[in-house]
């Protein structure tokens, strides 16, 4: 019976098993269709959304969101003889060959001089309190302000903004042909302010080491990045800063401690975080207190991120790889509503590249990249993050969604004279380009940062700083 039940059962089983391919195929292709008709659903729930949204948005949002468009001009191609022109024929300049080259017919758009420059102590009646990304930018002194690769520490205890970064106030030049530009370290500068574009000069809180050739802030070596929290617990004020050779191949973080935010810091020591190399970084403290740093690890071809001990003044054995491959650096993170966010660059030395915009529901990752948040300008203006590289995202107290992207606008030809280029940036609202999805599921707002040629915080914003 087993006999004929078997070869029969077979039988049975080879059509069946056709059929169940049939079925199976068929519901695979329903399933995909209904994935699709829900993603289209989605899509357009998404969209009413965002028209709600924008509608219902903050109407200072919405001014801010307002970007502008550049229209470079490109230089007329200078006079060669036929002789050299036959021997090299021109291609067409880029606009960012013009930018990285100093003696660009239009280095004053990329540059404009001293004459345009900010300079806060003048009244200037309405034209008050306007940044313009990439002008020079005075202190109170008259002196242009020193704090590149920098971040913002707002202190609670004085209700002021203190702004530290490096002070390149000094020659720029090669140690090897083939090295980056470089100036000798001075120190880390400080910088501070009520209302975020007038800026006293507090001094030099961290200063360059002149003797001592195998001390870490010695002149010859490379301080980059410093960044300042709060250390509720102990009541001191941490800086962290990329710490390194002039090969740049010591990789490391150095940390320092005061107890004011205008120093002076004491330098402590130098270390690789984890036993990773790490250059470009960032520290982050979160709303329960815990810190975080952040730092460009495996030669700049993936990030790691990981939290400090409770006084901020070492790493913890918790470390995690994110958006390995990817090379990136330059990380600025900021969070809103639970969602974490970090803006991050391309490596290209001082010349200037795309951004990228991550999110993350847990900082420790995974992260998702959304994409590129430059919006305005023209394309070449949005693919160069606005001629800067990320160094800090400011969350605006009293506008939730409301950020200020600060960058720098590099000069390797003479570093002293890189500018910032600050704007706004929103979470939410409108996409100009269609967000990343994971299968029709929107997850996280989009980021955007606006380009004005020039901007400033509304009034009302101003006055409840
Ligand atoms: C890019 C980094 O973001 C900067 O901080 C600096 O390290 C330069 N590279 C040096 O080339």
């Amino acid at each position: 019976m087993s006999r004929n039940f078997f070869p029969s059962a077979t039988r049975w089983s080879s059509g069946s098993s056709s059929c169940s391919m049939s079925i199976v195929v068929w519901s695979v292709v329903g399933c995909l269709l209904m994935l699709h008709l829900y993603s289209l659903i989605c899509q357009s729930d998404i969209q009413n959304k965002e028209i709600d949204t924008s509608m219902s948005r903050h109407p200072l949002l919405l001014k801010l969101e307002e970007v502008e468009e550049e229209n470079i001009k490109m230089p007329r191609p200078r006079r060669r003889s036929p002789r050299a022109a036959k021997r090299k024929p021109r291609r067409p300049t880029a606009v960012i060959d013009e930018f990285l080259d100093e003696s660009s017919q239009i280095r004053h758009i990329f540059f404009p001089d001293m004459k345009t420059s900010i300079d806060p102590t003048k009244d200037a009646g309405n034209d008050s309190f306007f940044y313009y990304p990439g002008r020079i930018w005075l202190d109170t002194e008259g002196n242009p302000i020193q704090a590149h690769g920098g971040g913002i520490l707002f202190d609670e205890r004085s209700r002021t903004y203190y702004w530290y970064g490096e002070y390149k106030d000094g020659p720029t030049y090669h140690a090897h042909r083939k090295g980056a530009a470089r100036v000798d370290i001075i120190g880390v500068g400080c910088y501070s302010s009520k209302d975020l574009w007038t800026w006293k000069n507090e001094g030099l809180v961290l200063a360059a080491e002149g003797k001592n050739e195998t001390h870490d802030l010695h002149r010859s070596n490379v301080l980059e990045r410093p960044k300042v929290i709060y250390n509720n617990k102990t009541g001191k004020y941490v800086m962290w800063m990329h710490i390194d050779n002039v090969n740049y191949t010591k990789a490391s973080v150095g940390i320092a401690v005061s107890d004011s935010p205008t120093g002076p810091f004491d330098y402590l020591y130098s270390q690789r975080p984890h036993e990773f190399d790490s250059r470009d970084m960032t520290i982050f403290k979160d709303d329960n207190g815990i810190a975080y740093i952040i730092y460009s690890s495996v030669d700049n071809s993936e990030l790691h991120i990981g939290p400090l001990n409770e006084e901020y003044l070492n790493v913890t054995r918790v470390v995690t790889r994110i958006l390995v491959g990817q090379h990136r650096e330059a990380p600025a993170l900021f969070k809103h509503e639970g969602i974490y966010y970090m803006i991050t660059s391309g490596c290209t030395s001082w010349a200037p590249n795309k951004a990228l915009a991550h999110a993350a529901k847990s900082i420790l990752g995974p992260w998702e990249t959304l994409g590129n948040p430059c919006i305005g300008g023209n394309k070449v203006v949005r693919f160069t993050t606005f001629f800067s590289q990320s160094t800090y995202v400011l969350p605006f107290p009293g506008l939730p969604g409301f950020f200020i992207f600060m960058a720098d606008r590099w000069n390797p030809a003479n570093l002293r004279d890189s500018r910032y280029v600050w704007l706004p940036l929103t979470l939410g609202g409108a996409a100009d380009q269609p967000l990343e999805y994971t299968f029709g599921f929107p997850f996280w707002s989009r980021v955007s940062i606006y380009w004005h040629k020039r901007w400033r915080l509304p009034d009302i914003l101003r006055e409840k700083k």
